[in-house]
């Protein structure tokens, strides 16, 4: 008997033998379709690849793919647990080829697999073949040497497959397996067709057109191959059972569930502990893709799943979270052949943990609820939509759950008062909301959000994703569609653009579509978690409905991603260095800086701002992987995660940590924990480098530090060894030895300073014959007036107090006229005649023929400006002809 893990690598080995490709299965959040809810078949990653639109270097492919059916068009949710074949996640193995082989060849591959490999009875398998498929049909006689009467043919879509409305699609062929007689069932096309003997393995597709609009369908460039079938059917088969939940895999984890509740697996309990086994996995490999628990789109249906398996968990009477405690055997069975499941491990474990710890003191009074509710009712009955509303609303009941709830006592839910219910609620805060007076276009926000729900956000996992425009806002105004260069704000159902928020910009990028495309400049957050793509139509027209594409740009994301992960290394060196006093003000986060506002007093050092470069630095070369897990808001504070005061959190908060702390007490641990929601590097040592450039004050006690990281940090370094070599150019010397050279040219021109201006001030007051100050004698006074050039203004009085002493007994007036055009003077007036002038006056006559007002000092000396040097010699003149009288 074959394990599941043999099984599926005996299918990936024999097609790789044959040519094939191993690719590693796509997440179940698919990337490139925009109506999927979650991958459910092996052919969605590679939907492009049959269109032409997208090459790969292989022709031949086969994958295990991760598929989960719950939620949107496949949800087999509500069967889970009581049938012995459905499960919300499963995995299918499939082969493919892309304009290689065709339908000879891919009936002869799987057929040798099954009946050679696996050792399959051909007298136990039935093959069914769409009804005009001749062509099929004649190769199952040939390749496979089946008689007639076990080729069926099919004229319903069960043999004609598509992926959905549009897409790629074709007729096919799929193999059955008869289990027995044992077991009640005719083979496909018959009337007992609906029985559980014939049971389908698997779907062999002929690809051969594309499904493009409703209407048109056109043929494939190439026509291709796309198989599948699922591993838990198949291991049934394998090892002898009917049951898909008796095969190996499962047996291991209902086994771990019987050990950790002590309840049997077997009996009453049978069907509890088979969802549980069920939705382990789903809620596993959804968290380890990037789903959390949320209210909304795919964090709902996830919670959902959780949920249902809770209160199994609760029905088992599990006293305490039961379902992480299960996680390690799914790691064991699983984590070999997707190694993201040990990748993920403890984010897992600690979602599955905080759900169930959260949903646990409000299940317990929800069932007593529903205890009450349901007391007088019996089998065919129906409980009421309110009720279940409110088990909704306030008991965090998913509506699948009162279902599940009540399934066993036949009673149904009154599902159209149910959504009556939640009608009504919504109206009533849609009339609150609207009494609150907000602008006209954020009422336009309030209606879209109401009506498409909150943006599902792909963007920590993806740059690029398809989506389909749900709302197009032109002019304030909700529109059909918008033409080239009009300004246009954009809603999709999902995206890949991270929302301005915590500081860290809106993405930019392209959103295109059939024929269109329009350049997004900046995206943003309204009403409750509505993204708005705000930009220009750059060509063709943007309809709404339209199925498109958006690309995040790259390189900038990648560079908020380094500014973003260096804000937390600062901010917690910042607190290492300085004191745990730092706190958080504000930050903004842009592709080109970062900058991070914080609590502290007073200036920091050159010295300290080293200490905390370095410190962040040293986080960086750890490389070390950043870590991002879902807590509850208490849990995360309680572990030491940085919040900010004031901030308002949901329940449940994003944790992010890197680095592991080298010093002090916090060594060994976690370096930098912060509540975040902005995106970060995969590991630090994609920050590459991070320089601090300025630190400033922006407000009484708070402090800012403006850093580059990566490549915008490698430039500015250079920037700055350019500008190094530059001088020492200049300086014909050696960057090592610019120091030395300029303190000594600094010196040196000190000393040429002091001797120039000793040498101007004797050439002002030298005599007539070496071109210097010259007296006269005016009204019986020796007065000396004169005009000075490139004599600093504090230099004048010296001269004028030495003019003085020359002359014993005077009035004596310097002008100085500086290098920008102005002027100052001075007038010094010797102490015999203080009595008769006074210097002030003087001054002030000289300044306003400098175009000046006022002037100031003794009655001996004094000083004043003037903005007009020009006309300096003007201002001699009129000091001496107030001397004159
Ligand atoms: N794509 C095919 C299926 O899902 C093989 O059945």
């Amino acid at each position: 008997m074959s394990g599941v893990n043999e099984i599926r690598s005996t299918f990936l080995n024999y097609f790789k033998k044959n040519g094939h490709e191993i690719v590693a299965s796509s997440p179940l959040v698919p990337r490139n379709d925009p109506t999927l809810m979650f991958t459910n078949a092996g052919m969605v990653q590679f939907k492009n690849v049959f269109t032409g639109v997208e090459q790969r270097p292989y022709s031949r492919a086969t994958t295990s793919q991760k598929c989960v059916r719950a939620g949107g068009k496949h949800n087999d949710l509500d069967n889970v647990g009581y049938t012995a074949r459905h499960h919300t996640f499963f995995e299918m193995l499939g082969n493919f080829s892309f304009g290689d082989y065709f339908k000879e060849e891919a009936i002869s591959l799987a057929w040798n697999l099954i009946t050679r490999e696996f050792g399959l009875s051909k007298d136990k398998l039935t093959v069914t073949v769409y009804h005009t498929d001749d062509a099929a049909f004649d190769l199952w006689k040939k390749v496979a040497g089946l008689p007639e009467e076990r080729i069926i043919r099919i004229a319903t879509s069960d043999n004609f497959w598509a992926m959905g409305d549009t897409g790629p699609c074709g007729p096919c062929s799929e193999i059955f397996y008869d289990h027995g007689d044992s077991i009640w069932g005719g083979p496909p096309g018959s009337p007992d067709e609906d029985g559980d003997r014939f049971i389908e393995i698997w779907n062999l597709v002929f690809m051969q057109f594309e499904q493009v609009t409703k209407e048109q369908r056109v043929d494939l460039p190439r026509p291709s191959i796309d198989t599948g079938m699922g591993l838990e059917r198949l291991a049934a088969v394998l090892q002898g059972k009917h049951d898909n939940y008796d095969i190996d895999l499962f047996q291991t984890l209902i086994h771990a569930s019987e050990e950790a509740t002590g309840v049997k697996a077997e009996g009453q309990f049978r069907a509890s502990h088979r969802v549980i086994a069920d939705h382990l996995r789903s809620s596993s490999f959804l968290i380890a893709d990037g789903v959390l628990p949320s209210n909304e789109g795919r964090g709902y249906v996830l919670r959902r799943i959780m949920r249902r398996a809770m209160r199994h968990a609760q029905l088992l009477g599990a006293k305490d979270p039961l379902m992480y405690r299960l996680l390690p055997a799914l790691v064991r069975e699983m984590g070999q052949a997707y190694p993201e499941l040990i990748r993920a491990e403890s984010l897992i474990s600690e979602t599955l943990k905080l759900e169930e710890t959260r949903f646990r003191k409000t299940l317990e009074r929800g069932l007593g609820l529903l205890g009450e509710a349901t007391e007088t009712l019996g089998e065919g009955d129906s409980l009421d939509g309110e009720t279940a509303f409110k088990l909704y609303d306030t008991f965090g009941f998913p509506l699948d759950l009162t279902q599940d709830a009540l399934r066993q006592r036949g009673i149904s839910v009154d599902t159209e008062g149910f959504s009556a219910a939640m009608e009504r609620q919504k109206a009533e805060a849609r009339a609150h909301w609207s009494g609150s007076g907000d602008a006209a276009t954020e009422t336009i926000w309030f209606a879209v959000r109401d009506k498409v729900g909150a943006t599902e956000f792909l963007g920590y996992e993806t740059e690029k994703a398809e989506g389909v425009i749900t709302a197009l806002v032109r002019d304030g105004a909700l529109v059909d569609s918008a033409g080239e260069g009009d300004a246009v704000s954009i809603v999709v159902n999902q995206t890949p653009f991270y929302a301005e928020s915590g500081g860290q910009q809106g993405d930019t990028g392209t959103i295109s579509g059939d024929g269109f495309t329009v350049s997004i400049t900046d995206t943003q957050k309204k009403n409750d978690g509505v993204f708005v793509h705000i930009g220009t139509v750059t060509k063709g027209t943007a309809k709404k409905d339209a199925p498109v594409e958006l690309s995040v740009d790259h390189v900038r994301r990648t560079r908020i991603r380094s500014n973003h992960s260096a804000t937390h290394l600062l901010h917690e060196a910042l607190r290492e260095t300085l004191g745990t006093h730092v706190a958080q003000k504000g930050s903004l986060v842009a592709p080109d800086r970062l900058r991070f506002d914080f609590s502290h007093p007073k200036p920091i050092s050159d010295k300290e701002l080293a200490v905390i470069e370095d410190l962040a630095n040293e986080i960086v070369l750890q490389n070390a992987p950043v870590t991002t897990r879902l807590m509850a808001v208490d849990d995360a504070i309680a572990e030491g995660a940085m919040a900010l005061f004031g901030e308002k959190y949901g329940d449940e908060v994003r944790v992010v940590s890197m680095g592991t702390a080298l010093h002090g007490e916090k060594a060994g641990k976690s370096y930098s924990t912060e509540l975040c929601g902005g995106t970060h590097v995969r590991a630090t040592g994609d920050i590459g480098l991070i320089r601090v450039v300025s630190e400033g004050a922006v407000a009484a006690g708070v402090r800012r530090l403006e850093a580059l990281t990566g490549e915008a940090a490698r430039r500015y370094l250079e920037e700055q060894d350019e500008r190094v070599k530059a001088i020492a150019g200049v300086l014909k010397s050696t960057p090592a030895e610019t120091l030395a050279r300029v303190s000594a040219l600094m010196d040196e021109r000190r000393k040429l300073e002091r001797e120039l201006t000793e040498a101007r001030k004797q050439l002002a007051l030298a005599g007539p014959s070496s071109g210097g100050a010259q007296s006269e004698t005016v009204n019986g006074v020796t007065f000396i007036g004169k005009v000075v050039s490139g004599v600093n203004p504090r230099d004048l009085k010296p001269l004028a107090d030495d003019a003085k002493k020359t002359v014993g007994s005077g009035v004596v007036t310097f002008i100085g006229v500086s290098d920008d055009g102005k002027a100052s003077a001075v007038v010094g007036v010797t102490d015999d005649l203080v009595g008769k002038y006074s210097a002030v006056d003087l001054v002030r006559i000289a300044s306003a023929a400098l175009g000046g007002a006022g002037g100031g000092g003794r009655p001996d000396m004094a000083q004043a400006g003037g903005p007009d040097g020009s006309r300096a010699e003007e201002a001699v003149s009129a000091v001496r002809e107030a001397l004159a009288g």
